[in-house]
């Protein structure tokens, strides 16, 4: 067994009472064995002195697109549906599994570097093999699914999928990665939304996500002019048509959910749909301003995610936070949202959204140890006299503040050195790849 110990942190539970105590953690293999206390270092491997320094558990993304982050900065001030049919959708169907590999590794090192030790993934229709590869290889824990597209125009020939052949792509790949890495690794079917989808293609992922007893992870009610397609082509409002058709269940996870009516909350609440917030996304395609304190108040988990890189364009949820909260104060006014609740999005929250609440998401003895360590020794973040910690990790800390990061008992990171990743390498082949995708196109 090996053991590992880090001694003397302020450590932010997130846990139901959301106690804060100065003390050690020990992990022992991958499971947080005890929190608080002294802990005699000789019983450890590695001992982590972290007097000074902030435990918390790592940040829980709960969507994500890896395979989008070689596009950062190549599909800037555009609205949802031109951002995809003019730039993402030809780029996604250049990529080979070369392009997608050190797609998703640069997005994981952005990831691990911020502190989330945990994502819900979308990959594009071919090559998500590469992005399993990136995501076993790095560490990072990931739910992911290659994306399934059957339907809609404007669509590239490469991204144009035969109904069962979709179908049985994603399964063969369930069938290889689900529960990989000792369970660090899942699958999710990943319809990618109506627009895209045959209804036949959205019934045969219900019956398949029941039967493997996976998630569904889709885009819905993201964008107006998405919503108006969808009722053109099915006659229903997005959520409506998704109940419709037997999706709304509690293994689907919606991103966005941003035009909702009443009846698509009441559908959310009683069918136990989980909700992925994306702020950073949310503002920078213009889509608008998501219902987040209202799913809050209706009990509907709801998550925080960066989306893709080239819709953010970073994958930092310390930005994510600081936008949840900011954002909903605008609208409603400051205390809507306050720091404690938007750091349990971020963390608990995302858990529930995924169904993992008992695994991850909090600092408790029997959990997975996925943490992070802050370093607030800095201008940026002081005064640290009688600090409401809350405060000063979502409102002034920021990504450069993490230290170290700790997945399933691993450490990816140690005092800011990757250790799973060589980031020069992977920065040399992130462009590599690119300029040789921008070839292809
Ligand atoms: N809707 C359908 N596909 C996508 C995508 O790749 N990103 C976002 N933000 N919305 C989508
Ligand atoms: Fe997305």
């Amino acid at each position: 067994m090996t053991k590992t110990l880090i001694r003397n942190a302020v450590i932010m539970t997130m846990n139901a009472k959301g106690e804060i105590i100065q003390g050690d953690v020990l992990v022992e293999n991958n499971r947080i064995a005890s929190v608080g206390g002294s802990v005699p270092s000789v019983q450890a491997d590695t001992v982590i002195d972290a007097n000074g320094k902030v435990l918390l558990p790592g940040f829980v993304q709960t969507h994500i697109h890896l395979c989008q982050t070689l596009f950062r900065g190549r599909a800037d001030d555009l609205e949802l549906i031109d951002w995809l049919r003019q730039r993402i959708w030809p780029l996604e169907a250049a990529h080979n599994a070369d392009s997608v590999y050190y797609s998703a590794m640069l997005g994981i090192g952005e990831l691990l570097r911020s502190g989330t030790t945990t994502i819900l993934d979308m990959e594009t229709v071919h090559h998500t093999e590469s992005a399993f590869q990136a995501i076993q290889e790095s560490g990072i824990r990931a739910i992911s699914g290659k994306v399934m597209m059957d339907h809609g125009t404007e669509v590239p020939a490469p991204l144009q999928e035969k109904t069962a052949k979709s179908l049985e792509d994603s399964v063969q790949l369930l069938e290889k990665w689900n529960g990989a890495a000792d369970g660090r690794i899942q699958y999710a079917f990943c319809p990618r939304f109506v627009v895209s989808c045959t209804e036949e293609l959205l019934t045969g992922v219900r019956d398949l996500s029941e039967q493997y007893n996976v998630r569904v992870h889709t885009h819905a009610s993201e964008n107006q002019d998405e919503i108006a397609i969808v009722e053109s082509e099915r006659g229903l409002r997005n959520v409506i048509y998704l109940d419709r058709i037997g999706l709304a269940r509690p293994n689907l996870i919606l991103a966005h959910s941003i035009w909702l009516d009443e009846e698509e909350r009441r559908i959310i609440r009683e069918r136990g749909v989980k909700v992925t917030h994306c702020p950073g996304s949310n503002l920078k395609l213009a889509s608008g301003v998501a219902q987040v304190p209202e799913l809050l108040r209706d009990g509907v988990p709801v998550g925080i995610g960066a989306d893709g890189a080239p819709c953010n364009n970073n994958l930092d949820m310390f930005q994510e936070m600081r936008l949840t909260a900011f954002m909903q104060k605008v609208k409603h006014g400051p205390t809507v949202m306050d720091a404690r609740t938007v750091l349990r999005m971020a963390t608990m929250g995302g858990a529930e959204v995924l169904g993992m609440e008992k695994e991850i998401g909090s600092v408790e003895v029997g959990k997975l140890a996925d943490l992070q360590l802050l370093d607030l020794e800095d201008f940026h973040v002081y005064p640290s006299f009688d600090a409401d910690w809350y405060s000063r990790v979502v409102y002034a800390a920021t990504r450069g503040d993490v230290d170290t990061v700790m997945v399933d008992g691993r450490i990816v990171m140690r005092g800011r050195m990757m250790t799973t990743i060589d980031k020069s390498y992977v920065l040399r082949e992130a462009d590599r790849t690119l300029r040789n995708l921008l070839s292809r196109l």
